[in-house]
């Protein structure tokens, strides 16, 4: 059985009294937690607030963004090894945001998710497909290549460190969820995709669900079979939402 993960990726938004309302609230109000991982993505910045606060609390913090290279003169970037650094555990790779506004392909995505994974880093790998395509009837094509790319390129033992993120581009920040079965079948489609490569590992890797995750769809489309958890960008931002959502990852486990 795999176990549920609630992370929250708060894009460009928080600051450090952000960091300290939220953690004091959500720790007084989920308290101990065992039966399902939880996980905030905040800004590089407040990454080492962000893991100060939540030291010990069983939250894993980590990037939303991560350089492809592992040193030198690349101005501007964070190396998978300073991330490590200042205790965070994982990083997001392939976000639509990322892919659509700064231009990261396919292989990029595949530098940067071996970077991470060289480090020891755990990846969220995001993949999509935007309206034009679901309504090309392209949904298979696109997740299958973004997924085959990175599968095809890594061995079983880096994989154990990729979770998936189906996020349809069309569903991200715009209230518009896919339906509980749109995310089965595509969460059932890219299970199958995985057991193609290993059977063992396909029944292990968690595939979690992002767009438009809201308290009140929550838990029907955490319920699926192939939905492991989901990636919860606007509602994670507000702590009573994001609360709500990890009850529901519980009441659905
Ligand atoms: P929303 O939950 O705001 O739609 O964002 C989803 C997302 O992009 C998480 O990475």
């Amino acid at each position: 059985m795999r176990r549920k993960l609630v992370a929250g990726n708060w894009k460009m938004n928080g600051s450090k009294a952000f960091i300290n309302d939220f953690q004091k609230e959500f720790s007084a109000t989920v308290g101990e937690f065992s039966q399902v991982d939880v996980a905030l993505f905040p800004p590089s910045l407040l990454i080492c607030d962000a893991a100060k606060h939540f030291a010990s609390s069983g939250v894993v913090i980590g990037a939303q963004n991560v350089s492809q290279f592992e040193n030198g003169a690349y101005t501007g970037e964070i190396s998978a090894a300073m991330l490590l650094d200042v205790a965070c555990d994982a990083v997001l790779v392939g976000h639509s945001e990322r892919r659509a506004l700064f231009g990261e392909d396919d292989c990029v995505v595949l530098s940067k998710v071996r970077a991470a994974i060289d480090v020891g880093l755990a990846v969220i790998l995001c993949v999509g497909e935007t309206l034009l395509e679901r309504e090309s009837a392209l949904v298979e094509e696109v997740i299958s290549r973004q997924i085959k790319f990175v599968l095809n390129a890594l061995t079983l033992d880096e994989l154990s460190k990729v979770t998936i993120a189906y996020e349809p581009v069309w569903a991200i920040g715009t209230g518009e969820t896919a339906t509980p079965e749109q995310a089965q079948q595509v969460h059932a489609f890219i299970r199958g995709l995985v057991a193609e490569k290993d059977q063992a590992l396909s029944s292990k890797m968690r595939i979690l669900y992002g767009g438009s995750v809201k308290p009140d769809n929550a838990e029907e489309i955490f319920s699926k079979p192939d939905v492991d958890g989901g990636l919860i960008g606007g509602a994670s931002l507000l702590v009573a939402d994001f609360v709500s959502i990890v009850r529901s990852a519980i009441k659905a486990s």
